[in-house]
């Protein structure tokens, strides 16, 4: 037997034509097109970039998106579990549940051909948005608010989740949320998932594995770590004890830190940006101030004690931008798996187009 890798660091598990990273550098790439321009596109041509693997043209985006719109409508029944599941639970366990009944109760749940895969993928990046928001709605008593086919996806997402159209830059900014955080090679949810693809499970089970892997603090459940954090330190001027604290007693700081990259996360450098557009548009640069001072005082730690730099992640400074928006850090979770699920369902394709089950051994100690 050959030595393990713990973590299985820099292991090269498959090849994949999704998404490319440069750690070093800080290069993220969709489909061969840097993060920075898919900034410029809407979430429905970057979903349908990931999933057909070319950048549409305007009759194929046209008819993406009209397919998207109307498939965003969620039953009765499922809004009925929703509101049984409004019970103390996670809202992260409530969408888990609510895919699980989407699954019941999709007649093609079990045809594993192109076409149906396809009408299910679209289903679920579809019916995400609503799904999330009728599962905030309950948890705060509120009635779940049908989708507007007439706004984009960002937009409807908002507008469902709280009633009322948001400013052009809320939208734009919950748009590039679901852009940012649609795809990341080989992240531990995606992996976890193309195992399940890899034993010609159904891509419901597929999803629902990807969900589960996504809600640990180490990975998507650090967006929600970082809101909590925002609010226990509350003002700049306690940021610096607050990280103080945490090294001494070495415990990590949300929202920093990531094994690929070994420059700054680019995500974190536009998150960051839009952060700062919305903190403008609100006259508040509280939130924006706290963040901003948590990251000075990481940087200059870690460059003391261990002689290198650490770095924002993508849960950082899109967890300001939460803030922003006035999203609640129990969501936070759900929010990230709304734009991860296109990069999801496409590395589900590219898994049963080419599969061999993944089945690694272990080290008998
Ligand atoms: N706060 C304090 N110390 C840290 C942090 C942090 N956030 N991240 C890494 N370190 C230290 C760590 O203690 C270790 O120090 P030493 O060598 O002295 O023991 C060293 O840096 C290497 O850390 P590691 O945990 O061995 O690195 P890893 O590649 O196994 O883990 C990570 C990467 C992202 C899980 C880790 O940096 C971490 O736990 N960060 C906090 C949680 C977080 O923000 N997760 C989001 C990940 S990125 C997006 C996503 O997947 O959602």
């Amino acid at each position: 037997m050959q030595d393990t890798k713990k973590g299985l660091e820099d292991v090269l598990a498959l090849d994949t034509s999704i998404c490319s990273i440069d750690g070093r550098q800080g290069i993220l790439k969709y489909r061969g097109i840097e993060v920075e321009q898919l900034g410029q596109m809407s979430y429905d041509a970057v979903s349908y970039l990931l999933i057909h693997g070319k950048v549409p043209d305007q009759r194929e985006l046209d008819s993406y998106s009209k397919k998207l719109r109307s498939e965003r409508y969620i039953n009765s029944d499922i809004l009925n579990v929703l509101n049984v599941c409004n019970y103390g639970s996670e809202a992260l366990d409530s969408l888990r549940t609510a895919v699980c009944c989407s699954a019941h109760m999709d007649t093609e749940k079990d045809d594993s051909s192109m076409e149906a895969n396809m009408s299910k993928s679209i289903r679920l990046v579809a019916k995400f948005p609503t799904l999330v928001a009728s599962v905030h709605r309950y948890k705060t008593g509120q009635l779940p608010i049908a989708p507007d086919e007439n706004l984009s996806h960002g937009a409807n997402f908002l507008y469902m989740l709280k009633g009322k159209v948001p400013t052009e830059l809320e939208a734009d900014a919950i748009e590039k949320d679901f852009i940012l955080s649609a795809e990341h090679e080989l992240n531990p949810s995606t992996f976890s998932l193309r195992i399940t693809a890899s034993t010609m499970a159904d891509i419901y089970s597929a999803v629902i594995t990807g969900l589960c892997t996504l809600k640990g603090p180490l990975h998507g459940g650090a967006r929600k770590g970082v809101m909590n954090m925002l609010d226990e330190v509350s003002h700049p001027e306690n940021a610096e004890k607050y990280v103080l604290d945490k090294l001494s007693h070495r415990q990590k700081v949300m929202g920093f830190g990531h094994r690929v990259y070994k420059t700054c996360d680019p995500r974190a450098k536009l998150f960051k940006d839009i952060a700062r557009r919305l903190a403008d548009e609100q006259g508040d640069s509280h939130w924006y101030d706290v963040a901003e001072t948590l990251e000075h005082t990481m940087y200059r730690e870690f460059m003391a004690t261990k002689g290198k730099p650490i770095f924002p992640n993508v849960d950082f400074y899109s967890a300001v931008v939460y803030k922003y928006l006035d999203i609640p850090p129990e969501l936070a979770t759900s929010v990230f798996a709304t734009g991860r699920v296109s990069g999801w369902v496409s590395h589900y394709f590219e898994q049963y187009a080419n599969n061999r089950v993944i089945r690694p051994r272990a080290n008998y100690i």
